[in-house]
């Protein structure tokens, strides 16, 4: 294992094409997904930016956030995790019911027009379990905790004092509550330790609770028809969420141990995945464009390996998805404690430092450093067969390394979170040969910090000789920082 250097890994030079390289690059080739040609191989990944309503609304914020992407032009630009149940999940957008279709079709339209039809627009779709704050101390004693008879016994055994077999259940939250750590895991079951430590949340691996129990039951249909609504909504395709700390990433984990034919084995925790990609193609139609988002490492004791992405990969092909895009991390299993008041943020741990690197993430740094989990998966996906493209993401910031990794074909399509939120134009530029104005991102994630505090996504870089007195600049609720990168116009 590698230590973390003190100072950062310093950013990639970058050599920036010349317009007329560029017109030769594969970097801006067209490639074909299904029925639909996308105009470049140039992809903007999924970014929450935190400014739907409460109702999981689109708002003018959020026109101009994907408007804005658009004007750069990406071959592909996928709209954030979208939940697909008809439930509240604070400013985040939501495709669970019709009523959210016009504001959909708004967005949709807004793409189009800023992009002159050139990129083609996706929508992430989501299924995510419960996650409570971390709550206080007494209150998870006084309103959640349950004493039984192991408690007992363990405290009995531990303070060798027979009187507590015999304790009232406020006798015993009384005293959990004014105790140490050290009699917490002593006492507590692990899970129990967990939810005093870090919130609440559910696993798959709960089927004693009936919601949990019946997900292989209601989740395909979910997807299902959130696909559907997509397209009526006029998203050119729908990216199944397979990846991260999210409900069918848990499926996919070696960490599912579900007895239920949906765990357990490689087949049967890719059993529901491939239900819901059944499903919802069965809903949207032989002539559109449907593809997934999944972990090609899960990094965390006892996950997913490549092996395993691979293997899954080759299953997902086979059932006719039209593209792959493999991430890596951002799991709960590994995330920091979060205070008191506050939920478990997935990228807190080593798994969710590997999903989105920093430049202090160990002496190697972020730059391309998942690239091999694509590679390994494209190149399974072809030895079975399927000319399914891949899409790799991770650090990608520079020319040479997009071009090369298609060139080596370890990838299709190259997907750049951060840096296209640093620059939206950045593909824009490279093409028409003005590279040198990109603006570079930095990769050290005030961005991530803000998404963590469930705060509007800005970049950093976008307030640098920023006169927030100008007008018409919309502003973030604080009032300090701004809501979209400056404008840019391409020399002809
Ligand atoms: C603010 C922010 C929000 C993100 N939201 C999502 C999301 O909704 N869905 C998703 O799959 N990935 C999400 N990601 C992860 C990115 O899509 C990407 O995989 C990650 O940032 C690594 O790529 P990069 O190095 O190009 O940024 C988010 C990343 C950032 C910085
Ligand atoms: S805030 Fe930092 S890491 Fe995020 S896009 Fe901007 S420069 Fe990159």
């Amino acid at each position: 294992m590698t230590s973390r250097p003190r100072k950062p890994v310093p950013l990639p030079e970058a050599r920036w094409p010349t317009a007329e390289e560029a017109r030769g690059a594969r970097l801006f080739t067209p490639a074909t997904l299904r029925t639909l040609t996308v105009h470049e191989r140039t992809w903007v990944p999924a970014m929450v930016p935190w400014r739907a309503t409460e109702d999981g609304q689109v708002t003018p914020d959020n026109l101009d956030w994907y408007g804005r992407f658009a004007r750069g032009r990406p071959g592909v630009l996928v709209a954030e995790a979208t939940g697909i149940r008809d439930v509240r999940s604070g400013p985040l957008l939501r495709i669970g019911d019709e009523r959210f279709l016009p504001g959909l079709r708004d967005l949709v339209a807004r793409v189009r027009e800023e992009s002159e039809g050139r990129t083609r627009f996706f929508i992430q779709i989501i299924d995510f379990l419960t996650v409570r704050r971390r709550p206080e101390t007494e209150t998870f004693f006084s309103r959640y905790w349950k004493p039984g008879a192991a408690h007992r016994e363990r405290l009995a055994a531990l303070d060798d004092d027979e009187a507590w077999l015999s304790a009232d259940d406020q006798g015993m939250r009384a005293h959990l509550a004014a105790a140490e750590r050290e009699t917490w895991a002593a006492v507590l079951e692990p899970r129990e330790l967990r939810d005093l430590e870090y919130g609440y949340r559910d696993e798959v691996n709960d089927v004693h609770l009936p919601h949990v129990a019946e997900l292989p039951t209601v989740l395909p249909g979910l997807f299902a028809d959130a696909a559907a609504r997509a397209r009526e909504a006029g998203f050119d395709g729908v990216e199944l969420h397979f990846a991260h700390a999210y409900t069918m990433a848990s499926f996919l984990s070696r960490t599912n141990r579900r007895e239920d034919g949906y765990g357990g084995s490689r087949a049967g925790r890719a059993r529901l995945p491939l239900e819901v990609i059944e499903a919802a193609r069965a809903k949207v139609g032989d002539d559109y464009v449907l593809g997934c988002r999944y972990l090609g490492d899960e990094v965390i004791a006892g996950g997913s390996r490549v092996d395993d992405a691979a293997w899954y990969g080759v299953q997902f092909a086979q059932a006719g998805l039209d593209f792959l895009s493999v991430s890596k991390g951002g799991k709960f299993d590994d995330a920091k404690q979060p205070r008191v008041g506050h939920a478990v943020y997935p990228y807190t741990g080593p798994s969710g430092h590997e999903c989105m690197p920093t430049v202090r993430i160990d002496a190697d740094g972020p730059f391309g450093r998942n690239v091999p989990l694509a590679a390994r998966v494209r190149g399974a996906v072809r030895e079975a067969g399927h000319a399914t493209p891949v899409v790799a993401a991770g650090g990608l910031c520079t020319f040479e390394q997009a071009e090369g990794i298609l060139q080596r074909e370890e990838a299709d399509f190259v997907a750049s979170a951060r840096q296209s939120l640093a620059d939206p134009d950045w593909f824009l530029k490279m093409r028409t040969g003005q590279g040198e104005s990109i603006r570079r991102c930095t990769f050290t994630n005030y961005c991530e910090g803000l998404d963590q505090m469930h705060k509007q996504v800005t970049c950093k870089l976008w307030d640098k000789d920023f006169d927030k007195d100008a007008p018409c600049t919309p502003l973030s609720w604080d009032g300090r920082r701004r809501l979209l990168p400056p404008d840019w116009e391409p020399q002809t």
